[in-house]
């Protein structure tokens, strides 16, 4: 079984003809992405790397998790950005939801540093390390990100307090490109045991390497049946660029369509709380790739139900440039039914003996057709389950799915031009060497 995507939602908004007019636009493509020879071609390596990947490196990666596993609590994934959203995306997935109360983890909490520069964050952080045993991975593929830089100083300073500096060594896993940036070169001269970010593969397509391999690993989770989904979703993709059988051309289809009709906001729809960090990855992918040149759909998330009470308000009746993609789940990993009350004291007996998933989906129904109803159109991707398996498919299937819409959008989907905007200013701002005329202008300016 593969994930399928449902458009019966989007029917009134679109003419089937609309979304068939873009089959020949989107074979160019398609093509173009497969032979890669279109704009970005030298960041493709993502494409063919569930069939490619090598089998040496998925062994040495769980070798190493299990040493960890052994001598760490708590293992530090540090990483801004592509280099630790994929990975989050899926630990977060298939973990316990109250994981840091468990007191039976055979396996290291995967804790995250360096997504951000608040300064109670990491103090925080550091006032737990102080008291369990841990150990670090250390990820960025150009090895200059400031971010996770300034959070690796101070973290690499606490680990050799701790520990000292030859078991610090051995605790700290460097993952980055194979010859650029300080991170390299500081691996190098500690003797770090470090994994290459391929040269081809940009961070926000980078989960199916040891950028999100490694910390999965760590957190007990299966490589090869995530890899095994990625693959088979590559398959279905390899077959045709027919919209009617390959669920990624028409996803890209749908979304250009609906974006063409003045929807420019995207709504990515979860109805389980582990999903959270996948939206959030998916919002990386879709946001960095596309939006660009004046253009792209705007990705947002929200968690229903919870944002039925926040959220709902506006999609329902605010303005009418909203489209929803719900991940649909249809089978739960646990099960839970509403009990009965003999003096039904709350009037739910009439839902007594029902699952909670099928309360669920009900709500999700629900709330697909009244927001339909008041102008949003709903496109479904139905996924049987969430575990390691469907996670890999809908990886790969929101990559080519993406790579396939920002063509159609005539953006590079691999860059990332814009990023360095900010971190131009704050450079300047903080009297980073080499910005000497641009702190003097921007000084001016505050
Ligand atoms: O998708 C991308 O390329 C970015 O989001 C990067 O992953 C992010 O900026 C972090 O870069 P790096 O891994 O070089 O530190």
């Amino acid at each position: 079984m593969n994930i399928k995507v449902n458009i019966q939602h989007t029917g009134n908004f679109l003419a089937v003809d609309e979304i068939h007019s873009y089959q020949h636009d989107i074979d160019r493509h398609y093509y173009s992405i497969l032979k890669k020879t279109g704009k970005g071609n030298d960041f493709l390596g993502w494409v063919d790397l569930p069939s490619e990947i090598d089998e040496a490196i998925i062994s040495s990666i769980e070798h190493l998790a299990e040493k960890i596993r052994k001598k760490a609590e708590i293992f530090v994934v540090i990483g801004i950005g592509g280099s630790y959203l994929g990975a989050r995306a899926v630990i977060e997935a298939l973990s316990h939801n109250f994981q840091f109360l468990k007191k039976d983890n055979k396996n290291p909490l995967v804790i995250f540093a360096g997504q951000n520069l608040g300064e109670d964050y990491l103090a925080d952080l550091l006032e737990i390390l102080d008291h369990k045993d841990y150990a670090i991975t250390v990820i960025s593929k150009s090895g200059t990100t400031t971010e996770p830089a300034v959070a690796f100083r101070i973290l690499k300073n606490h680990i050799e307090k701790k520990y000292g500096k030859q078991e610090a060594g051995e605790r700290i896993i460097a993952i980055t490109d194979k010859g650029r940036g300080a991170l390299k070169k500081l691996a190098t001269e500690e003797g770090y045991q470090t994994f290459i970010v391929p040269d081809d593969i940009g961070g926000r397509y980078s989960v199916l390497t040891p950028v999100g391999l490694l910390p999965i690993a760590v957190a007990g989770f299966n490589l090869k049946k995530l890899i095994k989904g990625a693959r088979d979703m590559q398959e279905l993709n390899l077959q045709t660029s027919s919209i009617e059988k390959n669920p990624m051309t028409l996803y890209a289809a749908v979304r250009n369509a609906l974006y063409k009709n003045g929807k420019l906001v995207e709504i990515l729809v979860n109805y389980q709380p582990n999903l959270y960090f996948f939206t959030e990855w998916w919002k990386q992918l879709y946001g960095e790739s596309e939006g660009k040149e004046g253009r792209g759909i705007f990705p947002a998330g929200v968690n229903f139900t919870s944002d039925l009470h926040s959220m709902g308000q506006y999609i329902q009746e605010g303005q009418r440039i909203l489209f929803e993609t719900v991940l649909s789940i249809e089978k739960p990993n646990k099960n839970l039914a509403v009990p009965t009350d003999k003096n039904d004291p709350d009037g739910l007996n009439y839902i007594a003996g029902k699952k909670l998933h099928e309360v669920n989906n009900m709500a999700e129904i629900a709330t697909a057709l009244a927001h339909v109803d008041g102008g949003v159109p709903n496109i479904r991707i139905q996924v049987p389950q969430v575990n390691e398996y469907y996670l890999g498919q809908l990886i790969y299937f929101f990559e080519m799915a993406c790579a396939i819409s920002g063509y159609i959008l005539k953006v590079n989907p691999f860059d990332q031009p814009g990023v360095e905007a900010y971190k131009n200013n704050m450079f300047a701002l903080l009297g980073k060497p080499g910005f000497e005329k641009e702190t003097e202008k921007i000084r001016k300016l505050i």
